[in-house]
């Protein structure tokens, strides 16, 4: 490996924390499909306010507001507890 190659990797490694998985797992059994959620609403500022990446305030208040708002102003996606949770 030349020295541009070793780089590269090395540039890959920091950068690709940038990335989210496609599906992310949070409490009590939510399956967050990311991926999917990215290209539906088509708009990162959505959920993200600034630069994209972990979400300050998240938790049960955040989700309930704006993932349950979300899916209650678009009529689509779950609003009851069993939509989401698993547990
Ligand atoms: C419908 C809401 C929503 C949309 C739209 C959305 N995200 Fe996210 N994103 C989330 C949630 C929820 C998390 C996880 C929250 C946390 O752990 O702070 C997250 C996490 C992330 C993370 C951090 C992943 C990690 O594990 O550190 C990145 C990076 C990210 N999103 C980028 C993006 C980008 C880029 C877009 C637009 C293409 C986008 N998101 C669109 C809700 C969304
Ligand atoms: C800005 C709007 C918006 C926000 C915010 C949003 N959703 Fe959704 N969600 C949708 C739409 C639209 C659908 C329907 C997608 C479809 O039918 O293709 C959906 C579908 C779903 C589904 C069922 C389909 C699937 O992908 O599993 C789940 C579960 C879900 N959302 C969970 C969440 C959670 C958890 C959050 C917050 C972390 C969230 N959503 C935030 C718009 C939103
Ligand atoms: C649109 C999806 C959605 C719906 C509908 C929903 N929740 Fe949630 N709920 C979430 C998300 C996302 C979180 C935050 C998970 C995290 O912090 O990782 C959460 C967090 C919670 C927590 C806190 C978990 C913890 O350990 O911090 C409780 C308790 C909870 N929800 C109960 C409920 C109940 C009861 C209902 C029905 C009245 C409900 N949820 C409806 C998505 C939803």
């Amino acid at each position: 490996m030349n020295k541009y190659v070793i780089a590269l990797f090395a540039l890959l490694a920091v950068t690709g924390s940038a990335f989210a998985a496609d599906v992310i797992d949070l409490k009590r059994g939510v399956k967050f499909t990311h991926k999917q959620h990215s290209e539906v609403v088509n708009d990162c500022s959505k959920c993200h306010a600034g630069e994209p990446g972990k979400i300050a305030d998240f938790g049960k208040d955040w989700a309930h507001k704006s993932c349950k708002g979300c899916h209650t102003e678009q009529k689509k996606g779950p609003t009851s507890c069993k939509g989401c949770h698993n547990q």
